[in-house]
């Protein structure tokens, strides 16, 4: 297969940020999805309804003339979230999800919740109104290797909650292991997974092997090749509960190339291209479609996407850096590689 027809994919899990680094990156998103789920972590953080119309309206400023996209806002959950404010949420037609954020477990989670298993209220809330719970699931307990930290969450966190709640609808968000595979397989079709590019196409050895290589660097970690096998199974089984989810994370170059560089790769670029790459190593791009465009509308409810996209298996130089109007520099995942596949445009 040298072309691929799809329909529009949509991106269940993106980071926009705000100002320089939302202009610059946008229109990577928009080029090739129709809708975003946008994360809330910003500095401050986006925990109100009012902050969430506010961010909704600086992104579709940023997006250039001519451009279509829609961006699916979240509320970012703190211990002072009121169920007032989850109420609001769930009935404003802009907001999509609620992301929990374990307190301490990646960018700007400082203001997450500290103890997940003590905010039934708001899981009451959110399980009565039918509004997706999305799930950073990695423990913060420093005793707990960074490798097992996604395990130890869905047996210490996990579990508990979805048996407590038995109809809370919940995203278990760019899973990296085995174990977050089985578990969401699990599940009833209340539960689903988002899968990101970079965690099927590399393990562990892509950030380690050779000089640390800070651009692999995200959270979850990269993990073992046994655990990017699942994940690779799993988005390609054609089980509608796993869908795309790129996690695309702009930090600066400087962020990045740091004595403590930050979490996140930068994906958006080249979404739909690294996905193909992963399909095509198991000879499953017929599997592709279902996981970018069908599998994410059907969890949250929404329409599929009316148009469709075209990707041929083409050589694409990825640059060494995009420029950010701020005078920073972002440097995207496999900066100065070739990529097998080039997104072509709307059929
Ligand atoms: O690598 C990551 N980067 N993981 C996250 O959970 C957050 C993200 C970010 O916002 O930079
Ligand atoms: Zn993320």
């Amino acid at each position: 297969m040298n072309e691929l027809i799809l329909r529009q994919p949509d991106d269940w899990h993106l980071h926009l940020r705000d100002g320089a680094m939302l202009a610059t990156v946008l229109p990577h998103t928009a080029r090739q999805c129709a809708r975003a789920i946008v994360m809330p972590n910003l500095s401050p953080p986006v925990t109100t309804v009012a902050q969430a119309r506010a961010y909704r309206e600086r992104i579709l400023a940023a997006l250039p003339e001519g451009m279509a996209f829609e961006p699916l806002m979240t509320l970012y959950l703190t211990e002072q979230t009121t169920v007032a404010e989850l109420a609001a949420a769930a009935a404003d037609p802009h907001i999509h999800a609620v992301k929990l954020y374990p307190a301490g477990a990646t960018t700007n989670s400082d203001r997450g919740v500290r103890d997940p298993l003590a905010i039934d209220p708001l899981l009451a809330e959110l399980e009565r109104f039918g509004l997706p719970l999305l799930v950073h699931g990695e423990v913060v307990d420093p005793a707990v290797d960074i490798f097992d930290r996604e395990a130890r969450f869905i047996e210490r966190v996990l579990t508990p909650i979805l048996t407590r709640f038995p109809a809370l609808r919940l995203v278990m968000e760019h899973i990296t292991t085995a174990e977050a595979v089985a578990f969401v397989q699990a599940q009833s079709a209340r539960v689903a997974a988002t899968i990101t590019a970079h965690h099927l196409l590399f393990n562990r050895n892509a950030m380690l092997v050779g000089g640390i290589r800070p651009h692999y660097y995200c959270l979850p970690v990269l993990k073992r090749e046994h655990h990017r096998q699942a994940l690779l199974a799993s988005a390609t089984s054609g089980a509608g509960r796993f869908f795309m989810g790129t996690d695309s994370a702009p930090h600066s170059q400087a962020a990045k190339e740091s004595a403590c560089g930050c979490a996140g790769a930068f994906t958006a670029y080249a979404a739909l291209e690294l996905y193909a790459e992963a399909f095509d190593t198991v000879g499953r791009l017929d599997q592709l479609e279902a996981f970018t465009s069908l599998n994410g509308p059907a969890f949250y409810g929404l329409p599929v996407n009316a148009r469709r996209v075209r990707l041929q298996r083409a050589p694409q130089p990825v640059p060494a850096a995009y420029a950010v109007a701020d005078g920073s520099t972002l440097v995207p995942l496999r900066a100065g590689e070739t990529l097998p596949w080039q997104f072509a445009g709307f059929v």
